[in-house]
C-alpha cells in the first residue's frame, strides 16, 4: 500500500512586497473565519473548504489558456497542472462527503461562497496572476496546518478513524484495509504539493528564482478517477 510522501510542515513563503502581504492577510482573515465557523469539526470544514479550493485551479487554467491563445504562446505545462489541481481538490471533496454529510446550512454557504469566490478570484487573476497564485500558496499552507490538526484529532481519538471511503482507496491506490488517517496523510501531501507549485508560479511571475527540486512530492493518483460501477 502506498505511504504518504514526506511533508515539510515548516514551509512558509515570507511575503516579499505589498501584493504578497495582501495575499497573506486575506488568507489569515479566511482562516480566522473558518476557525470561528467550524472549530474542530474537521470533516465538515474539509467539505466546505474543498469546494472553495477546487476553484482557483480551473480559473487559472481557463485564463492561462485564453492568454496563450491570444498571445499564441506556449503555456509551459501550466494549464494541465492547474486543471489537475482542480480535479485533485474535487476528489478531496468527493472523499470527505463520504466522511461527513454537509448540513443544509453548509450547502447554502457553499452556494453563496462559490459565487462570490469564483468572481473575486477570476477578477484577481485578471488583475494579477502573481497575487492570485500567492493567495493559493498561502491557502495551501493553511490547508497543510488544518490537515495536521485533523490528524491529531484522529490520533488522540477525538474523531473516529474509520475505514477509508472506497472512492479514496481507488483514487490514491490504497489497500482494502486503509483507514481515514491514511487518506488524510495523502490529502495533506497533495496540499503541500499545491502549496509549493503555486508559490513557484507566483515566484516565476515575479521574476524570482524557482527551486523545482524543493516542491513537495505528489502522491500517486489513479489515471481514471471513476469508480467501477
Ligand atoms: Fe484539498
Ligand atoms: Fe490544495
Amino acid at each position: 500500500m502506498p505511504t504518504a510522501p514526506f511533508v515539510d510542515l515548516s514551509v512558509h513563503c515570507k511575503p516579499r512586497g505589498p501584493s504578497d502581504r495582501i495575499a497573506l492577510t486575506f488568507t489569515k482573515i479566511l482562516r480566522f473565519t473558518a476557525d470561528t465557523f467550524f472549530a474542530k469539526r474537521y470533516g465538515h470544514r474539509a467539505i466546505v473548504l474543498e469546494t472553495v479550493a477546487a476553484v482557483p485551479g480551473m480559473v487559472g487554467a481557463t485564463l492561462t489558456h485564453l492568454r496563450c491563445l491570444r498571445r499564441m504562446c506556449d503555456d509551459k505545462g501550466w494549464i494541465r497542472t492547474l486543471m489537475e489541481e482542480a480535479e485533485n481538490e474535487r476528489m478531496h471533496l468527493m472523499t470527505f462527503i463520504e466522511v461527513a454529510k454537509p448540513t443544509m446550512f453548509e450547502r447554502l454557504i457553499i452556494l453563496a461562497v462559490q459565487w462570490v469566490f469564483y468572481l473575486a478570484f477570476f477578477t484577481l487573476y485578471l488583475l494579477s496572476a502573481k497575487t492570485a497564485h500567492r493567495v493559493v500558496g498561502y491557502f495551501e499552507e493553511e490547508a497543510v496546518i488544518s490537515y495536521t490538526l485533523y490528524l491529531a484529532e484522529l490520533d488522540e481519538g477525538r474523531s473516529p478513524n474509520g475505514p477509508a471511503p472506497a472512492i479514496a482507496r481507488h483514487y490514491w491506490k490504497l489497500g482494502d484495509d486503509a483507514t481515514l488517517r491514511d487518506v488524510v496523510l495523502l490529502v495533506r501531501a497533495d496540499e503541500a504539493h499545491h502549496r509549493d507549485i503555486n508559490h513557484g508560479f507566483a515566484n516565476e511571475l515575479a521574476g524570482l528564482a524557482v527551486n523545482h527540486a524543493a516542491v513537495a512530492p505528489y502522491p500517486d493518483h489513479a489515471d481514471d478517477i471513476r469508480l467501477a460501477a
